[in-house]
């Protein structure tokens, strides 16, 4: 029966789904399975969902009803979900999808083998979700090798509580890995050819504070930029609150470490910041941003912003577009709120009418893009240097690549660049999103 047992398995959401995702692949290998490109010709089937809005969700119970279908083609097929979804509906999902044979939830992102093997010799339907965090060892699946940027988790949870927010009922408190823990871990990944790591937490700069860690997220930066093979390292998320001018030093004084900040701002108002439970002001906002751009004048700005959250009014969402005016982020996030049951904002009066909400989406767009648009247009005839990823999904002939403050760079493949080399591309035309150019010696 084991022999050539295949698997799929769908990811939704943030980069904490890739990784887990990554290890629940892991676990798959070492049972025998191999990956399989096609869902359809799966013998065993994951998904691994999200709930952080309304519309990831429907979406997810879109995809799962859709896949009766392939359990009844084949009753010995399995079908189970894991994820942050399925910590939060671990009461309803069996009832909703009778077809399911697992679901597990975030906290037993380990026991997936445990989990298939019960299905198949109990013949019956099993739920493994815990309300407490267990050690699992980090595992990275086999087919990643000749990848060259990896996630690399370095925190679970959150403790923020932001009012409008899931996070932190679904993925527990905060938890930071051991230092040398996660060194090892890079360390391992540059032997196997890795050239790029994305540090992973929903909430980076509040690393060690939980006093497992006996280090700062300062400090691990610095250990990890000593790790001669990594070309670049990456985190996310920061949250504006605990972002401090240590790590901007570091940042700045490092070999690797990318010239790239991500800032969730949320929005352009204390009043509406006071009730999602951010923890700054606007003016706290500022004065990080001007102090981060003191200190590394090229480096580039992201941030995530909600529109329509509770108590928003015309005037207050105003001042959100001045406030991305002022600011001049090179690429933002944007969210229509979506109310999350059991999270404060989901009950907070003036409820905005989804209509307003669609609407100011489509203006902050607007004036972002525009920005956007400005300021990649002054990289245009720069020479910049980008990390090769590969080939285009949508170009044979073209190849995709970053630069060091996150940008997408897209350009003809001369026939010699590699995946994870470092390339120069001098930039003809610069769009919202992405820019081209042409690869140079
Ligand atoms: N921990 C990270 C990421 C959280 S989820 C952080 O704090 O930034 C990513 C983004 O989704 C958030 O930054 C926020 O902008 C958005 N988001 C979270 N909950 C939401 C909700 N209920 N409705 C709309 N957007 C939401
Ligand atoms: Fe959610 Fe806030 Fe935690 Fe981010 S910091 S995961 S938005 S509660
Ligand atoms: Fe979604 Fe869970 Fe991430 S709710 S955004 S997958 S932490």
């Amino acid at each position: 029966m084991q022999g050539h047992q295949t698997y799929y398995i769908y990811t939704f959401g943030c980069q904490a789904n890739a990784a887990d995702s990554e290890q629940l692949a892991a676990q798959l290998q070492q049972a025998g399975y191999t990956a399989t490109l096609l869902p359809d010709e799966a013998d065993l089937i994951v998904l691994n969902t999200c709930c952080v809005r309304e519309s990831a969700e429907r979406k997810i119970y879109g995809k799962i009803g859709e896949l009766k279908k392939l359990k009844t083609a084949d009753p010995n097929r399995i079908i189970g979900v894991a994820g942050c979804l399925a910590q939060k509906d671990k009461d309803k999902l069996f009832a909703k999808a009778p077809h399911l044979d697992f679901v597990m939830g975030t906290f037993t992102v380990g026991r997936l083998l445990e989990n298939i093997n019960k299905v198949k010799e109990n013949r019956e339907q099993v739920l493994s979700v815990w309300e407490q965090a267990e050690e699992t060892q980090r595992l990275r699946p086999a087919s990643l090798s000749g990848q060259i940027s990896a996630w690399v988790p370095i925190m679970y949870g959150c403790n923020n509580f932001c009012t409008y927010c899931i996070v932190p009922y679904v993925r527990g408190r905060e938890r930071s890995r051991p230092v040398t823990e996660i060194i090892q871990e890079i360390a391992a990944l540059a032997k196997q050819g890795v050239k790029e790591v994305t540090l992973l937490g929903q909430n980076v700069n509040s690393y060690g504070k939980d006093g497992q860690a006996n280090a700062t997220f300062a400090d691990l930066l610095r250990e990890a930029d000593k790790i001669k093979e990594i070309q670049r390292i990456r985190y996310m998320t920061s949250h504006p609150r605990d972002m401090n001018q240590q790590v901007v030093d570091v940042v700045r004084n490092s070999r690797s470490i990318c010239e790239h900040f991500h800032l969730p701002v949320q929005s352009g108002n204390d009043r509406i910041l006071q009730a999602m439970n951010r923890g700054y002001s606007i003016n706290d906002y500022r004065t990080l941003v001007r102090s981060i751009r003191q200190a590394i004048p090229d480096s580039s700005l992201t941030t995530d912003l909600i529109v329509g959250f509770p108590g928003e009014t015309d005037e207050l969402f105003a001042q959100t577009l001045d406030f991305i005016r002022e600011i001049r982020f090179d690429a933002a996030y944007t969210f229509l709120y979506s109310p999350r049951s059991g999270t404060p904002a989901a009950t907070m009066p003036e409820q905005i009418p989804s209509l307003i909400k669609k609407q100011r989406l489509q203006l902050l767009m607007d004036v972002q893009n525009e920005i956007s648009l400005q300021i990649n247009r002054q990289l245009e005839g720069k020479i910049v240097e980008v990390l090769v990823e590969g080939p285009s999904k949508n170009d044979d002939s073209a190849f995709v690549g970053r630069t060091r403050t996150n940008k997408i760079v897209i350009w003809k493949h001369t026939g010699s660049e590699q995946a994870g080399e470092l390339l120069s591309v001098q930039i003809d035309k610069a769009q919202t999103w992405v820019l081209k150019g042409k690869a140079v010696d």
